[in-house]
């Protein structure tokens, strides 16, 4: 099968990582939108433009079905499905499915979009499930260096200090890469999307294993930090999408 999968940057890395880890042989086309990073303070209408062009993309390249692997747009699946006939699957749905399985209450770390749109939250609470919700607005564009300001993780979850949850939700894909930082900081274990995402999806067809990986703008560090995250080298392209309007 041919997967397309799409994030602003490196944060789907981390999905596409679980989902090739459970499914070796099968091809595989990656979209990093780094010229619109970070989409976590975006609008709907602005993500819903990025969403639509990557989609268009993606229906060129013929794949068979798309992964969004982003949190902050993993919101509005029902909205890009409108637009395309290839089934779309989001990181959302297969991460409250399995929180609502195991935990009753958590806290959720997420891009700000996300956490103001509430969309874990009103899944999960309609299992009983309380959630404590947190932006973390400085994670992203620390993680792809778009800042050298070191983070200061305490004061980063001050907010969740005197709150009792079970577990913490990666509710943006971005976040795994601080997960060490993050469980020990909050003395819980972490939820990753990515696994979630993985663990939920049955592809019955295999082929072979290909990775193509494209962003819409390449930066110094973006080639390391993809490579620090698959483990293996690998040529970034970088593709402008014609239909690209907004910056
Ligand atoms: N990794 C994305 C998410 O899961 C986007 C983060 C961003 O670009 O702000 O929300």
């Amino acid at each position: 099968m041919k997967i397309g999968m799409f994030d602003s940057g490196i944060g789907g890395i981390n999905v596409l990582k679980e989902v090739m880890k459970k499914y070796p042989n099968q091809e595989y086309i990656y979209f990093g939108d780094t010229i619109h990073l970070p989409y976590g303070n975006k609008t709907k209408e602005q993500l819903m433009e990025f969403g639509t062009n990557i989609i268009r993309f993606f229906e060129e390249q013929q794949v068979d079905m798309i992964v969004i692997a982003c949190g902050t747009c993993s919101g509005m699946v029902e909205e890009y499905q409108e637009k395309t006939d290839i089934p779309i699957y989001d990181i959302i749905t297969p991460t409250v499915n399995y929180v609502k399985k195991n935990y009753r209450s958590v806290s959720l770390l997420a891009t700000a979009t996300t956490i103001e749109k509430g969309v874990f939250e009103k899944k999960l609470s309609n299992h009983g499930v309380q959630v404590y919700p947190l932006a973390c607005p400085h994670f992203v564009p620390y993680l792809e260096g778009l800042n050298d300001q070191k983070l200061d993780m305490n004061r980063e979850l001050q907010s969740l200090e005197n709150k009792c949850y079970e577990a913490v939700i990666l509710g943006c894909t971005h976040y795994p890469l601080l997960q060490k930082e993050i469980e020990q900081c909050l003395h819980v274990v972490s939820v990753d999307p990515g696994v979630c995402l993985a663990d939920s999806i049955e592809l019955k067809s295999e082929s072979h294993f290909s990775l193509t990986i494209y962003m819409s703008e390449l930066t110094s560090v973006l080639q390391s930090n993809v490579e620090r995250i698959l483990g293996y080298k690998v040529e970034l392209i970088e593709k402008r999408l014609d239909y690209m309007i907004t910056k």
